[in-house]
């Protein structure tokens, strides 16, 4: 027992009551008391602590009360709940606890079965009571999941962690992971011992679309006119009937025949295509390969600083495997996307967001087809809301722009103020997560994570060495040809 309920303020009621504590117990801490129909579950909201010897300025003032009474003694705490629900049936709680009541600390039992933790689930770190955070795997990514922070507070540290649960699961119950990666920070998973088995390599500049799969419906050709399109797709149906695989160029020759002024916009659009050197003959790599259960499929972006050529590799790629899920031909799959608000950006015409429909398509559409999204974003005031509000559970981290705390607030339901005043003060690593995943607020440590970390560096003095290194290389190479 840590205290008995006591009778202030108009409480104890339904939605708050104190307890005297006699025990050990910290702000945020589970506490419960025996009700009908069993056993209510609290928060604790706030601890005060008072002393009547203290309570009156002008008597401390005149004199020293603990040089004449034993003051330590009349010391006590007080601290607030806030009622959740009864356990086991976890309803709300219709009748007010009673004064004198005793209080407890909440059993771990009743806390994991609160949280709806799951032993088989991805544990991804502990609560401070150091209660495991074990989640269930449905429940985090069949609505979708989004990670807000600002940066450095530890997005892709999480992430890596999420990603190190699937990779250890038995691939039978696992998910196909693919994973938009810009800036190459998890190269890792692919270079450890421990992941390598488990993890494909697919940098942006051996990544090929095949050019038969292009069609006018793209969103890259959204200038042409309705001729010009029907021109294309019909160039297009005519050297697919032809032979079966055919590059830009057999494209753009194909179209020679067609007159100058319907044919001029039509390649100038190719002409753009093929300078960006993700169109080929045959796709690579092939939907089959990046997409295997219990295999992590890394799209590397690191080595092109185009936003174009990422987000039509995603718009292709996303569409590839959305359709192919529809059908059954590929594995349930999880589709996580770093920098999310680049790829389904808010407020910005469909030429420079061309991977935000799928983005969205999926958000929208993917939990009754096993078409999972995770979306990582220091930014989400930048990111599509179509696709952020669908997403079941959030994961924020620290966050202290005021506008990214306000935005999260409107695309978070039921995310109160308690809750998101403690957004800004989280260390790193520290996490909260909401909705359906937990069902409640669940404030957690995330876990270190096991695979080594990167080689590269994004340490400045290293990449200033790396650069004067490079440097003289380039240098010894040329004065070696003179
Ligand atoms: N849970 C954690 N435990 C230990 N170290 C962590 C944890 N989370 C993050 N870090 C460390 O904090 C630093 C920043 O983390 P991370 O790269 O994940 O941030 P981020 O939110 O992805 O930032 P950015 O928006 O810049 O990509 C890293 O050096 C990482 O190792
Ligand atoms: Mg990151």
């Amino acid at each position: 027992m840590i205290g008995k309920v006591i009778s202030i303020n108009g409480t104890p009621n339904t939605s708050e009551f104190w307890f005297v504590v006699t025990g050990r117990v910290l702000k945020d801490e589970f506490v419960s008391v025996d009700v009908e129909g069993g056993k209510l579950l609290g928060r604790v909201d706030e601890i005060a602590s008072g002393n009547d010897y203290f309570s009156v300025p002008e008597t401390i003032k005149e004199f020293s009360p603990e040089e004449f009474f034993p003051t330590d003694e009349w010391e006590f705490s007080v601290a607030k709940v806030v009622p959740l629900v009864v356990m086991p049936s976890k309803k709300r709680l219709l009748y007010p606890v009673h004064p004198g009541d005793k209080v407890y600390k909440a059993s771990e039992e009743d806390v994991r079965a609160f949280y709806s933790f799951d032993e088989r689930g991805l544990f991804l770190g502990s609560m401070r009571n150091g209660i495991d955070v074990r989640v269930n795997l449905t429940k985090l990514f069949q609505k979708h999941l989004a990670i807000l922070a600002m940066s450095g507070a530890g997005k892709s540290y999480l992430t890596s962690v999420i990603i190190e649960e699937l990779l250890k699961r038995e691939p039978s119950r696992s998910l196909a992971i693919i994973l938009a990666d810009v800036h190459g920070e998890y190269v890792q998973f692919y270079e450890d011992k421990k992941f390598r088995d488990r993890a494909e390599l697919f940098p942006v500049d051996e990544i090929k679309i095949a050019t038969s799969n292009l069609s006018s419906s793209w969103p890259i050709f959204k200038s042409l006119t309705a001729k010009q399109k029907m021109v294309l797709d019909s160039a297009l149906r005519e050297l697919r009937a032809d032979k079966k695989a055919f590059s830009i160029d057999d494209l753009m020759e194909h179209l020679s025949a067609v007159n100058e002024k319907t044919r001029d916009p039509i390649i100038s659009v190719l002409r753009s295509l093929k300078s960006m050197n993700i169109f080929g003959v045959y796709d690579n790599p092939s939907i089959n390969k990046i997409c295997k259960q219990g295999q992590l499929s890394i799209i590397d972006f690191s080595k092109t600083t185009s936003q174009r050529v990422r987000q039509i590799v995603l718009y292709y790629f996303g569409h590839l495997l959305f359709s192919r899920r529809i059908e059954g031909i590929v594995p349930p799959f999880v589709l996580i996307v770093e920098e999310a608000h680049n790829f389904a950006p808010q407020n910005v015409e469909v030429e420079r967001s061309l991977s935000r429909g799928i983005i969205e398509k999926i958000a929208r559409e993917g939990r009754k087809f096993g078409a999972s999204l995770v979306m990582i974003s220091q930014r989400p005031v930048h990111l599509s809301t179509t696709a952020l509000s669908q997403c079941g559970t959030k994961i924020i981290l620290r966050v202290t722009n005021p506008y990214d705390i306000d935005n999260i607030k409107k695309s978070s339901e039921g995310l109160d103020v308690s809750v998101l005043s403690r957004i800004p003060s989280l260390s790193v690593g520290e996490a909260i997560m909401i909705g359906e995943a937990t069902g409640y607020p669940l404030v957690f440590n995330v876990r270190k994570k096991e695979v080594m970390d990167s080689k590269r560096s994004f340490d400045l003095e290293k990449l200033a060495e790396e650069y004067a290194k490079e440097q003289k290389r380039n240098d010894d190479d040329l004065n070696a040809f003179m």
